[in-house]
């Protein structure tokens, strides 16, 4: 059996593919543009597997789709492939809507091509499954109720409005055409592979060189935070017996504060890499100027992935960034090949007006 995955090859996407080939029969075809947010390093690991067919192209491109799902013959498509970082959306909107919106949108468009095509017996089985963010919900205030699947999209950055923008169309596909469509709306993820310029491996990257730690406004801000492995396993759980048309939010159940978080970071670096002049780590954050149109507040109620599918997160949060610290501690090199010069000239450009 074959699934089609894009974006293979960024933080999620990687995840996702090297969890799968080791743990099921399953072959992939890794559909990825290699952005910067893209890196072949992540899944180096696969080289030379047979099980792995990695091909360089871009979602948007209507004839490529056509000649990978004739040739491989999914059983399913998993899109992961998006521009996904809030800061980017906001300096330069344009990549967004290429991918995001209109990439889904001819995605959608060979699949469901392909999947008339099938015989009986293969598209009543079929499967197209659709990654999503808990963004396109917009913002909650500190008293709300978590998001469920029925609240009212509200997106507020270009990232959120070309993310809603995609579930709309996914939506549209399954109610018009029939196409057998599955989405999952997410909260924020970390841990091994994401591209340091998310919260997260940021001020891991940050605090280890020394270098300030750029803290939003007031730090005030809450995510839901879960592990990357625990959303992997819930798009796997969705893929195989979510219902058809159906959407699943997807969380940790772990709000915290963006200066909760970065204090958290610190200490456990300083637990963990003590031998160091920039200790404690914490005196390093800095608060700068807030990112225009900050959501305050994301929450997740998973109530029903958990009551429909029976998916729990794994990791705490104590004990996935305690993970996750020790992957970077152990990955510097990594780190530094994947932060080329392209990624300093736009690390000049967001923060050089901030400070
Ligand atoms: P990422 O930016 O790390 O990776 C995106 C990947 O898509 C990269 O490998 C990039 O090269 C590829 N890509 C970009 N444009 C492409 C195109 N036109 N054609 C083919 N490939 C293309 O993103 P991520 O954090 O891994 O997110 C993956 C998905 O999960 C996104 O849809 C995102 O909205 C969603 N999501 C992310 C989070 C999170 O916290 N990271 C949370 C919820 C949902
Ligand atoms: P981010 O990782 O960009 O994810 P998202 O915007 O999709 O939630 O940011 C997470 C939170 O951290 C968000 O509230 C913005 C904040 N933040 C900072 O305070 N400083 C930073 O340098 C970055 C990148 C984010």
């Amino acid at each position: 059996m074959t699934i089609l995955v894009t974006g293979g090859a960024g933080f999620i996407g990687s995840n996702f593919v090297l969890e799968v080939i080791s743990t099921s029969g399953e072959t992939i075809v890794n559909l990825d543009k290699l952005t910067y947010a893209g890196n072949l390093e992540n899944i180096q690991a696969l080289d030379g597997n047979p099980r792995h067919h990695f091909v360089h192209g871009d979602i948007g491109d209507p004839g490529l789709l056509t000649n990978i799902l004739n040739e491989h013959q999914p059983r399913a498509i998993i899109n992961l492939a998006a521009e996904s970082h809030v800061d980017r959306s906001i300096l330069g909107p344009g990549d967004f809507i290429h991918t995001n919106v209109n990439g889904t949108f001819n995605l959608l468009d060979r699949s469901l091509a392909y999947w008339q095509g099938l015989p009986k017996s293969r598209s009543k089985d079929f499967r197209f499954l659709h990654v999503s963010t808990d963004e396109v919900y917009g913002s909650l205030r500190p008293d709300d109720a978590p998001f469920v699947e029925t609240t009212p999209y509200a997106p507020n950055s270009p990232y959120a409005a070309s993310k809603a923008a995609s579930d709309h169309l996914v939506r549209a596909y399954h109610h018009t055409y029939g196409l057998p469509t599955l989405t999952t709306n997410c909260s924020n993820n970390y841990g091994p592979f994401q591209f340091p310029e998310k919260l997260i491996p940021l001020m891991i990257v940050n605090a280890l060189a020394g270098r300030a730690l750029p803290v939003y406004g007031d730090g005030l801000n809450v995510r839901d935070w879960l592990h990357v492995s625990d959303h992997c396993q819930a798009i796997r759980v969705v893929l195989e017996v979510g219902r058809v048309g159906e959407v699943y939010n997807v969380g940790g159940g772990s709000e915290r504060t963006n200066l909760d978080m970065v204090n958290t970071i610190c200490s456990t670096l300083d637990e963990l890499a003590p031998r160091s002049t920039f200790s404690p780590r914490s005196e390093l954050i800095r608060f700068v100027p807030d990112r225009p149109g900050h959501d305050k507040r994301y929450a997740i109620d998973a109530r029903k992935i958990e009551f429909e599918i029976g998916w729990t997160p794994r990791e705490t949060l104590e004990t996935g960034i305690r993970k996750t610290v020790q992957w970077y501690l152990s990955n510097m090199r990594w780190v530094d090949r994947v932060t080329s010069g392209e990624y300093r000239n736009w690390i000049a450009e967001n923060y050089g007006n901030r400070s």
